[in-house]
């Protein structure tokens, strides 16, 4: 089975830029490269930070691009997100019985998770507090999935990453993720976890388990590991990660739709 997940997309109102970039054209590249290279992925993940202020138009513009994507699509959200208004415009199927993002997927013989990590609370932009948390409800919901997964491969998608990728402390990472680190350490199978929200591509291993994180599709954050612990912001990569698994293995290629490196010959 093959799924993609895309993160950060941060869409604004049609016409308007963020950072001096355009988040509608960098999702169209996207869209573009998923239906000419990844037309036959089961899955599209959309992990959160769908808009950047959570305007409705901008939710708008989203739910309209994503009429020519051709792989089906689920989305989660993020701390930039505002979960009332995304439910209004994408409908009250887009929100589980408990009124949030998440949802499960069995395709393949595998098992997608989707998990909803936005808290509400004063945050930079949205609606959200730029940490993430996992209620009991949230993890009560992984659990029970994991029980009807069976032992099945699973994998794992949320905004927020759970574990440090910096040597600086980092605010940004998943509030008290020792639960759902549990939980996930008693399933057999967990193939991969992936997130967004810290804008950088990174590979974790903990306990036998891969933890990622991508780049998305706005600007990117490098960390500069000098003696001062900087992080910048450069335009990009757009990235997103391609996850390729079956019942031996499981890879994920982090494949950037916004690049200006040029194709060289042989
Ligand atoms: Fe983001
Ligand atoms: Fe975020």
């Amino acid at each position: 089975m093959k799924f993609i997940v895309l993160s950060d997309l941060h869409m604004t109102r049609p016409g308007e830029l963020l950072a001096g970039l355009d988040p509608a054209l960098r999702l169209e590249l996207a869209i573009d490269r998923i239906n000419a290279a990844h037309g036959d992925a089961d899955l599209v993940v959309l992990a959160g930070d769908l808009t950047d202020r959570a305007r409705t138009a901008a939710y708008e513009a989203l739910r309209g691009a994503l009429g020519r994507l051709v792989p089906p699509w689920t989305a989660t959200l993020g701390n930039h997100d505002n979960r009332e208004v995304y439910g209004r415009i994408f409908g009250a199927g887009s929100l589980d019985g408990n009124g949030f993002a998440q949802s499960a997927h069995h395709v393949g013989g595998e098992v997608v998770l989707v998990l909803d990590s936005l808290e509400k609370g004063p945050g930079s932009g949205g609606w959200g507090l730029a940490s993430g948390r996992l209620c009991g409800l949230r993890l009560d919901w992984l659990r029970g999935e994991l029980g009807l997964a069976a032992g099945r491969p699973v994998h794992v998608v949320l905004h927020h990453p759970a574990l440090q990728v910096s040597a600086l402390p980092d605010a940004y990472l998943l509030e008290d993720p020792r639960e759902f680190l549990e939980i996930l350490d008693g399933y057999p199978d967990i193939r991969g976890v992936t997130a967004g929200h810290i804008h950088m591509a990174t590979t974790t291993l903990r306990r036998g388990i891969p933890y990622h994180t991508i780049a998305g599709g706005h600007a990117t954050t490098r960390e500069e590991f000098g003696p001062h612990g900087a992080r910048v912001r450069l335009e990009g990569p757009g990235q997103m990660a391609v996850v390729i698994s079956d019942a031996e293995h499981t890879v994920v290629h982090f494949d950037n739709y916004v690049d200006h490196h040029p194709v060289i010959a042989e």
